[in-house]
């Protein structure tokens, strides 16, 4: 028989990596920046702190691999910082973890993440991770590479010094490793960065992606989100084999103290309830280590066939839609949007929380028949590959859009300028494998998925049907108005009327058709005569060149207007306006253009068109 060898965790990791999401170039710098941001999220929760992130992607030279370019990425945060003696593990040691089992929403759970970006790095640019880490009682920071020894899954330190860094506490990492950067679509960076930032209002980031811009989005929210009390899993959600592996985490603790501190939900009289449904009373107080394969079935069996309480649901965290609703707006202008928090729920014995966001944004075009842009998220992770398997996917799939007002070819998703954001949070994600990409589709979650996205689609559809019954209405006084003078003039003929009667009849119609803008503009055109008036007074009881002064005025008011193309933003800019008579002028000025303007295009007229003229009135009257 030949030899047999054993190969540690990061020789297999090493050699598996494309099960934790470096499965390609393009993927390991995605999966990179996500490993270390969810680091640092995760790590300035525990701490209390306000994150502020500081990402940097950058394309450094040629890859040492077909196809690939050599990509800088550096994440810094102002966490609590690592301690020098921790940098080994954190960085090249896996299944080395603070999170590890601990049964709460934390982004991170299985202490392999950073280990495989410091493996990939090595591998393909032959250098780990570079770290500065300062923690509070740090007097300088220290920096250093960061290796794994893959033959012993160790962390291997190089180049360790100490350093002067601004920061008081933090962590800086650096890696450059072979890779490719896509920044649009389903597996884009902006994409990871946008559901990074709509998750998790408490975040300011600022990045650079390549040659763009630094760009810097502020938090909307000054609460750092309380993480939960942990929670143990429910014995109902374990298979038999993970019950094994379970209970030998525990070592020589006996079965009872095994159960009730390892499970939730079970207590000594649940223990009594486990024996009268077959659960050897001898075995009770046996350590586990003793305890042979057949017990152990026996033991689980029984367990299965007890009705236990659910359990509680006090270990989930949500966003909350207030603060959901406030950080969609920093993805950009949005015209409409819906969010839904569910209540807590349990879900196949595991308690979960479904939020729901659906947005529609002014500036980001996409066309009315391709599909929602669908973002996913777990524990307030964006996933971005994998689509079709995910329980999300699946779950908003399965609802019929259609009575909602949308366009939904069978058993897809709907069509629509619209951003679908999904987010299930639970202290125990089943994902379909290691890298985390997709969740598990159990009946239970698609069914509380499907609910909560019925429940934001509800208040969608009211959304489309007042819009669509605006456009019927405007499209059908379009019309009026368009053959109603003929037919006015018509009758006038017929019946013989005076020029004044045919006058009266005409401002009737307009009157009907809500279309009475002359008056609107010949009182506009009244104040600005006065406004006139009265800048010619100032302009010589103060002694400067009013030509001069008013020039300038009104390009800036202009450039004020052009920059804000919402009919909702200018009328509240107006109001606001309208503090200083300075100001009033302007605004008068500003809106009379407008105003002319439109109503001289004739055009269909739409309700931005009334919100305009109204205002004018109102600052006019108010003048
Ligand atoms: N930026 C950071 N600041 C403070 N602590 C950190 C930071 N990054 C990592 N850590 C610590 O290092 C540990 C290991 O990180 P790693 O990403 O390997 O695992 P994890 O986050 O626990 O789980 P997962 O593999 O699911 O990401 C973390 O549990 C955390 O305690
Ligand atoms: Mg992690």
């Amino acid at each position: 028989m030949s030899k047999i060898t054993k190969s540690s965790t990061a020789e297999y990791f090493a050699k598996n990596l494309q099960q934790v999401g470096f499965s390609s170039p393009l993927k390991a710098v995605l999966t990179t920046l996500k490993e270390a941001i969810d680091n640092s999220l995760d790590a300035c929760e525990q701490a209390g702190i306000l994150p502020d992130i500081k990402v940097e992607i950058a394309k450094v030279g040629s890859g040492s691999t077909k196809n690939t370019d050599l990509i800088k990425i550096v994440v810094e945060d102002n966490g609590p910082g690592i301690d020098a003696d921790d940098l080994a593990k954190v960085f090249g040691e896996y299944l080395a973890s603070s999170k590890f089992g601990r049964g709460q929403c934390s982004r991170g759970q299985q202490g392999i993440g950073i280990s495989a970006a410091t493996t990939w790095a090595q591998m393909t640019n032959a250098r780990g991770a570079v770290v500065i880490s300062k923690t509070k009682n740090m007097r300088k920071a220290v920096s250093a590479q960061v290796d794994v020894d893959i033959k012993s899954n160790t962390g291997i330190i190089k180049n360790k010094e100490s350093i002067d860094w601004v920061k008081p506490n933090g962590v800086r990492v650096e890696f450059v490793m072979d890779g490719r950067v896509q920044l649009n679509g389903d597996g884009g960076l902006v994409t990871y960065v946008e559901g990074t930032v709509l998750v998790n209002p408490h975040l300011t980031i600022e990045y650079k992606l390549l040659d763009n811009d630094w760009q810097k989005v502020e938090r909307v929210s000054n609460e750092v989100p309380e993480l939960p009390p942990a929670t143990l899993p429910h014995p109902h959600t374990f298979k038999l084999g993970e019950f094994i592996t379970h209970a030998t985490l525990f070592g020589k603790t006996s079965l009872s103290k095994f159960l009730k501190t390892g499970f939730s939900r079970i207590s000594d009289p649940t223990i009594n309830d486990f024996v009268k449904n077959g659960l050897p009373k001898s075995l009770v107080e046996k350590p586990v280590t003793s305890i042979s394969e057949e017990n152990f079935k026996s033991i689980f069996t029984a367990i299965q066939n007890t009705e236990l309480m659910a359990p509680s649901t006090k270990s989930v965290l949500t966003v909350g839609e207030d603060a959901l609703s406030k950080s969609i707006q920093r993805l950009g202008q949005v015209d409409f949007f819906s969010v839904v928090t569910r209540k807590p729920r349990i879900c196949d014995f595991k308690p979960v929380v479904v939020e729901v966001a659906l947005a529609r944004f002014i500036d980001r075009g996409g066309e009315s028949d391709s599909p929602v842009q669908l973002l996913r998220f777990a524990n307030r992770v964006p996933l971005q590959f994998d689509k079709s398997g995910c329980a999300i996917t699946g779950a908003i799939e399965s609802v019929n859009w259609k009575s909602y007002g949308l366009n939904q070819p069978k058993d897809s998703l709907p069509l629509g300028p619209y951003v679908f954001a999904i987010s299930v949070v639970s202290p125990f994600i089943k994902f379909k494998n290691a890298s985390k990409e997709t969740i598990d589709a159990s009946d239970e979650l698609v069914d509380e998925i499907r609910k909560a996205a019925q429940q934001a689609g509800q208040k969608l559809s009211r959304h489309i049907r007042k819009e669509f019954k605006e456009a019927d209405l405007e499209r059908k006084l379009a019309h009026i108005e368009q053959f109603g003078p003929i037919l006015v003039e018509k009758l006038a003929l017929l019946s013989g009327a005076n020029d004044a009667r045919r006058k009266k009849a005409e401002d009737g119609l307009r009157k009907i058709l809500g279309r009475d803008s002359q008056e609107a503009i010949s009182q506009l055109e009244d104040a600005e005569t006065k406004l006139n008036k009265q800048k010619q007074k100032e302009a010589k009881k103060f002694g400067f060149d009013l030509d001069e002064t008013s020039s300038e005025e009104d390009s800036e008011s202009y450039r004020d207007m052009d920059s804000d193309d919402s009919a909702e933003k200018g009328t509240t800019k107006a109001t606001t306006a309208m503090s200083t008579e300075k100001d009033t002028q302007k605004t008068t000025e500003k809106t009379t253009e407008k105003t002319t303007e439109k109503t001289t295009e004739k055009a269909v007229a739409s309700t931005q068109k009334s919100t305009t003229i109204a205002t004018t009135q109102k600052s006019t009257q108010k003048k």
